[in-house]
């Protein structure tokens, strides 16, 4: 039985002051959603203050990217040490505006999902095609391919200490959700790609869906059977939909 993640994507969002009055708000919903997993994932500089919030409350935090490398003379760079440093659980590799705005290919997606989980981390690792590519029908084949590179840098196995964000690109801070078949279809699409190589892997990665997802919508994406919870970026930033969308990660009663 997979117990399903929610996790929170700020971006380039936040200050001090409004950081704690959100996670306040979320921490003071939380024991409304105990029986799921909850993350945020904030910008670099916030680290510490969500690590000093949140330490103990059993929400992990993690951070939106991570430098390939792991120390020496990279001006600017953020290593997965210094992540594992400030108890960073999760760090999201991959995400299609790191692809897009800063040109991150598959090649130096793998290696950073690679320095990710040597220093101990658990890489969220997003994958999601374009509405060019959607509506050419190569969504399988681009998915296919940032997974492959992944898998073939680190093996299949590595995939067992990840979890996996589908994110159609299309469906990313537009308001335009896949529907729950459409994103049903390319997680087990996702899961059967994984489990031609490894059954058991494929039986227990988190595969996550993330694209517009609001608490209006949440149930019902829960509720398909290879999507096991969500990359929430606006409304990460609504204490009250967000703490929603966690509720909607938990068990039927
Ligand atoms: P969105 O972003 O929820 O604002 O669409 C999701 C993401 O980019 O992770």
């Amino acid at each position: 039985m997979r117990v399903k993640l929610v996790a929170g994507n700020w971006k380039m969002n936040g200050d001090l002051a409004s950081n704690q009055t959100l996670l306040n708000a979320v921490l003071s919903a939380a024991a409304s959603f105990s029986a799921m997993k909850c993350a945020v994932c904030a910008p670099f500089p916030y680290l510490s203050q969500v690590q000093q919030l949140l330490h103990g409350s059993g929400i992990a935090w993690g951070a939106q990217d991570v430098c390939q490398f792991e120390n020496g003379a990279y001006t600017g760079g953020v290593s997965a040490p210094m992540l594992k440093d400030f108890g960073c659980h999760y760090v999201i590799v991959g995400h299609s505006e790191r692809r897009a705005i800063f040109g991150e290919s598959d090649e130096i997606v793998a290696v950073k999902f690679e320095a990710a989980l040597k220093a101990g981390l658990t890489p969220i690792l997003c994958v999601g095609e374009t509405l060019t590519e959607r509506e050419a029908g190569i969504t399988e084949k681009i998915v296919a391919r940032q997974l492959d590179a992944v898998t073939s840098r680190c093996g299949v196995k590595a995939l067992g200490k990840a979890v996996i964000a589908y994110e159609p690109v299309w469906a990313i801070g537009t308001g335009k959700t896949a529907t729950t078949e459409q994103a049903q279809a390319v997680h087990a699409f996702i899961r059967s790609r994984i489990a031609a190589d490894d059954a058991a892997v494929a039986s227990m990665v988190l595969i996550i869906y993330g694209g517009s997802v609001k608490a209006a919508n949440s149930a019902q994406l829960f509720g398909m059977s290879d999507i096991d919870g969500g990359l929430i970026g606006g409304a990460s930033l609504v204490a009250d939909e967000f703490s929603a969308i966690c509720r909607a990660a938990q068990p039927a009663a």
